[in-house]
């Protein structure tokens, strides 16, 4: 029986001994546009599923959908959010391919995740991705309204739609995928 667990922690020790030295030496590969391995792909979200599912609180929205908070929402949505999340004109921003994660792009996808845990993301952020904490920036009057107009963003109000045919809504989330500036030549 002594054996065995001698056994079980050697092999276990020099498995931790190899993953240190993989770190260390810098055999992890860092880059975004890589392809992931399966494996990554399979349980790293479900891992951030299963962390919001567990930590969001069960709070409730204080706001209603009405015109006034989906117009406050939209607004902010097109300041903060629309660079990487894309808006109705262009779904996909320039981003969904150069993060990863992905970036959610939800005029194509509407996010269908609870409201609590929409809140509990937007306030905290996601580690290791694009997706800022936005507690610093956002009071939680701001974070709902951003979640309001998420849970309705299929079914927006026109005093709404007409924000984004503004001028000023953010160029990165307009622009089609960037090209190097011909202004500035590469070096071979
Ligand atoms: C710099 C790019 C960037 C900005 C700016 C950004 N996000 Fe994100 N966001 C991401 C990325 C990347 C993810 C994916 C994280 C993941 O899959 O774990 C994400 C995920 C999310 C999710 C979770 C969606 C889902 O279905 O899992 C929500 C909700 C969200 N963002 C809302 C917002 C809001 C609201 C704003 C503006 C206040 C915002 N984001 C600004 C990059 C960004």
């Amino acid at each position: 029986m002594r054996n065995f667990f001698t056994g079980v922690f050697l092999t276990l020790l020099i498995i931790g001994i190899a993953l240190f030295l993989a770190l260390k030496q810098g055999y992890i590969d860092f880059r975004a546009d890589q392809e992931p391995s399966p494996l990554e792909k399979k349980f790293a979200m479900a891992a951030v599923d299963a962390s919001t599912d567990r930590h969001a609180p069960d709070q409730k929205n204080p706001l209603m959908a009405n015109e006034e908070t989906l117009l406050a929402g939209t607004k902010l949505y097109i300041n903060h959010c629309a660079g990487c999340h894309g808006v109705p004109s262009n779904p996909s921003s320039q981003f969904p391919k150069s993060f990863y994660p992905p970036v959610p792009t939800f005029f194509r996808d509407a996010p269908d995740m609870p409201e609590n845990q929409n809140f509990y993301i937007i306030e905290h952020g996601v580690r290791w991705s694009g997706m800022p904490a936005w507690d610093k920036t956002l009071n939680d009057t701001q974070m709902w309204q951003l979640v309001t107009f998420l849970s309705n963003i299929e079914k927006l109000p026109p005093a709404a739609k007409r924000e984004f045919d503004l001028p000023g809504v953010p160029a990165a989330a307009t622009a089609p995928a960037a090209t190097p500036s011909p202004s500035m030549p590469m070096k071979r």
